[in-house]
């Protein structure tokens, strides 16, 4: 078989992002170019900073990724871009980068959803192994997803309000921690016991996930303990408020895989990069005879490696756009 090599974009939050990958597993090259620093100042992302330094940055990390994978643009099979969800003048951005790209070198332009993306990034591990269950957690999302094969998405549950990402971040703004919250309550939380008393959220039998009355819980606690001018002891918080949003996402995936009879777990998103959530559901796989792939932090959030690993199944099986292609901010997955 000859080699493909497709070049993706990504550029659907904060992180302008281009990378090659070598028949959907191997990594060639990446250049990310992230704007942390920048939204940092402001407690989260500024959509119309954000699109600015996506146009600042597209065509250097383009450059970027061809010259660390010592490859021309000719030498590429196709081009996959992010075309939601997201911010649309993020979106935007890409999107035209790559359509750019794919008309000037008459290369097929492939569309790939965000969250298929995320899903994607496991295969940079190991060759996806169906039928799987997706467990997405990501600052967007918080779906189940049942895959019986490529691309094949049936979504089994999801949040019915707050994302986990989001509400990680939001529960880590109250204990006063910098944008972006998640991976530092994370570091914080190992210094802490699960002293405080939190709701395990919809502790129900269905596959969906609640976050917002968790987070509004950790705000009520924090404010009441303020009143009755205690000091709260931000590590501790931290573990309580981990130990049961990770119960929450564990349990509901446990039930996903033994009803449907699906011992295959992937974990994409973000939140995959959770040092709690990777352990408990690694125990869990480890009791239930389950095998379980997890992303490298590295590919966990936002990276083109994700976008063009999904490009090359969707390549494969046929999924190209035209130069009607448009950026969507909300789409279904598929
Ligand atoms: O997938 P991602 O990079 O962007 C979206 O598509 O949303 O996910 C970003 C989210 C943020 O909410 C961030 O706080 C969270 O992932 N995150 C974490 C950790 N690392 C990133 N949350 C908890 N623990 C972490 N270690
Ligand atoms: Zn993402």
């Amino acid at each position: 078989m000859q080699d493909i090599y497709i070049l993706g974009i990504e550029s659907s939050c904060d992180e302008t992002s281009c990378s090659i990958v070598k028949n959907g597993t191997t990594e060639i090259a990446t250049s990310t170019a992230t704007q942390i620093a920048i939204h940092e100042n402001f407690g989260g992302v500024v959509p119309e900073i954000a699109s600015r330094e996506h146009v600042k940055n597209i065509t250097l990390v383009i450059e970027d990724c061809l010259k660390k994978a010592d490859m021309d643009i000719k030498d590429i099979t196709a081009i996959a871009v992010t075309y939601g969800p997201g911010l649309i003048g993020s979106l935007l951005v890409g999107l035209e980068a790559a359509k750019t790209l794919s008309y000037i070198y008459n290369k097929p332009l492939i569309p790939v959803h965000h969250i298929a993306g995320h899903i994607y990034a496991n295969s940079l591990v190991e060759e996806l192994k169906f039928p799987l269950i997706a467990l997405v957690v990501s600052g967007g999302h918080t779906d189940l997803i049942k895959m019986t094969d490529h691309f094949s998405f049936e979504k089994l549950g999801g949040t019915l309000d707050d994302a986990i990402g989001e509400c990680y971040d939001k529960v880590a703004r109250v204990i006063g921690l910098p944008y972006p919250g998640g991976p530092k309550l994370d570091e914080l939380s190992k210094q802490g016991n699960p002293t405080y008393k939190l709701p395990i959220p919809l502790n129900d039998d269905s596959y969906n996930f609640s976050f917002s009355g968790l987070k509004s819980a950790v705000i009520n606690l924090n404010h009441n303990e303020e009143q009755k001018g205690k000091t709260i002891n931000k590590a501790d918080l931290a573990a309580s408020f981990q130990t049961v949003a990770v119960k929450s996402l564990v349990s509901k995936t446990k039930k996903a895989l033994l009803d449907n009879n699906i011992n295959n777990l992937i974990v994409a998103g973000g939140v995959a990069a959770n040092s709690i959530l990777r352990e408990a559901l690694s125990n869990m796989c480890k009791e239930n005879n389950i095998h379980l792939s997890i992303p490298p932090m590295c590919f966990c959030t936002d990276n083109a490696a994700m976008i063009a690993a999904a490009g090359f199944y969707a390549y494969k099986l046929g999924r190209k756009a035209d130069y009607y292609l448009n950026s969507q901010s909300t789409t279904p997955l598929q």
